[in-house]
């Protein structure tokens, strides 16, 4: 049996692919994964053979960096943390621990883990003049908007996160991701509190809470108001930050490792993903299936007419909260949020006539021939908004509550590839624009 090799990065060469252009072959490392995901290195080929690229619109098929964090098996719908299957860590572990085992790669003691609650606390200070940038936003604005913006102007505040030596200053680091998982949970409560009328909450150092309480009671919290979330709201709120903290090389998350990958601070880098989670193809799916839902009840109830109208080339109408670019199977964490979300409704005896259209699409939709062609089944978020609005959160708010669970992978996917000393990323493109001409003014 041929004998492995192993590069200067540890990856297993298993295999060697054969590109031939113009009659020339060339020989590129094929590496295996630890799942045994093969993949071919063309790093080489432009040099190999010059002026040759290779394109894949959407990086369909394109792995951009080789990580430790995510494991995500499409086909068969298995997702994993760190190792971790996420369906056990969304039953027995709290967000926090699971923020940290995604950071720092295992899960934490008690101490450890006190000590990052505590840290994130007293890091969870905003600062005053930030009210004033808010204040001048229309209130109609919509807070991803909003968050984003004040995201990229908290660089301001915390001049470190421009300066900092990141790879050599593991303290500087430390102190930067604390301040981050401190400080837009207070950004998101104001969000809330603001279309409220509730005055604003400028830090975590409310009482000692549970960082999955503490962020309910930023949100909800009403002054003079003994706030205590039934433990139902706590629990299904912690599953669903859980199975939001990572997905791998998402377009957000991509977004992060690539702006980050200038050298640019964590503050910019997650606004920049905050602004690719919006899209309504991604994260901003969960407010579109929400008013989907709505205009369908509207609509008389008729899922069966919605369902021809996604089938319908000429329509743009599309199953919000349906497909998926990896999976091409049941997403394992939509099946878990599909039951947190009728035992949740059942513990606050709600009866959602929403959450019905959502069962009567996804049964009507499970049987077409034209979504079993194309293996296209609920994601993540066909069933969070109902979560979310029987939690009394406004649709407008969704994809900010999908910011807080994804946090954790954001910066740990930006760690990683910080110390990883990972190159700037910078896409090549094949140019279909104009031959050379000369300019001959148009006045
Ligand atoms: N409704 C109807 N048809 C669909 C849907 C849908 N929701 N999703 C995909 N299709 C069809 C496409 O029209 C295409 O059909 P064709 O082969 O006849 O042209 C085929 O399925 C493949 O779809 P693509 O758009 O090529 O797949 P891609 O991987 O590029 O897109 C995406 C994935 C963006 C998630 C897509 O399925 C979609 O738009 N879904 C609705 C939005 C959504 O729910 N996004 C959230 C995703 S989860 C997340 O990001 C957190």
């Amino acid at each position: 049996m041929q004998k492995l090799k192993t590069t200067s990065n540890n990856l297993i060469v298993s295999d060697k692919a054969t590109i031939s252009i113009d009659g020339e072959s060339y020989d590129f490392p094929v590496y295996k994964g630890i799942e045994g995901d093969v993949c071919i290195d063309i790093k080489n080929l432009r040099s190999l053979s010059e002026g040759v690229t290779t394109i894949d619109r959407g990086f369909k098929n394109t792995a951009s960096c080789e990580s430790k964090i995510t494991y995500l098996d499409g086909e068969k719908g298995i997702l994993r943390y760190r190792g971790y299957d996420v369906e056990e860590l969304a039953k027995k572990a709290s967000f926090l621990e699971v923020a940290y085992l995604l950071i720092f790669g295992e899960l934490p003691g008690k101490e450890e883990l006190d000590k990052f609650h505590d840290d994130i606390v007293d890091n969870s200070i905003v600062n005053d003049d930030v009210k004033k940038i808010v204040d001048a936003f229309p209130s109609s604005a919509h807070p991803m908007g909003v968050l984003s913006s004040l995201t990229s102007a908290l660089t301001a505040f915390n001049p470190n996160d421009v300066s900092l030596d990141y790879v050599r200053s593991k303290e500087g680091m430390y102190e930067t991701i604390v301040k981050v998982l401190g400080k837009i949970p207070i950004l998101v409560g104001w969000s809330y509190r603001k279309q409220n009328g509730f005055p604003l909450q400028y830090s975590m150092k409310i009482r000692n809470l549970d960082y999955t309480d503490m962020i309910l009671h930023l949100l909800f919290k009403k002054p003079n108001d003994e706030y205590r979330p039934e433990k139902p709201l706590i629990d299904v709120f912690n599953k669903l930050l859980i199975l939001h903290a990572d997905h791998e090389q998402n377009c957000s998350t991509s977004t992060v490792r690539i702006v980050g990958s200038s050298h640019a601070g964590l503050f910019p880098s997650i606004s920049a993903g905050i602004s690719a989670l919006w899209g309504p193809l991604h994260g901003g799916a969960n407010q579109a299936v929400l008013e989907m839902l709505k205009a369908i009840q509207e609509d008389g109830g008729n899922t069966k007419k919605y369902i021809r109208k996604a089938k319908d080339k000429e329509d743009p109408f599309r199953l919000m909260g349906f497909g998926h670019r990896v999976y091409k199977n049941y997403d394992p964490r939509a099946k878990i949020i599909k039951a947190a979300a009728d035992k949740f409704l059942k513990s606050i005896g709600v009866d959602d006539p929403l959450l019905q259209i959502a069962k009567e699409l996804e049964e009507n939709a499970l049987k077409d021939k034209y979504f079993i062609d194309r293996k296209l089944f609920p994601n993540v978020d066909f069933y969070s908004g109902v979560i979310y609005r029987a939690m009394g959160i406004p649709p407008n708010m969704y994809t900010i509550m999908f910011v807080l669970g994804r946090l954790p992978g954001w910066i740990a996917q930006w760690r990683e590839m910080r110390l990883m000393k990972e190159p700037i990323g910078r896409p090549r493109q094949l140019f279909t624009g104009s031959a050379p001409r000369k300019f001959k003014s148009k006045k």
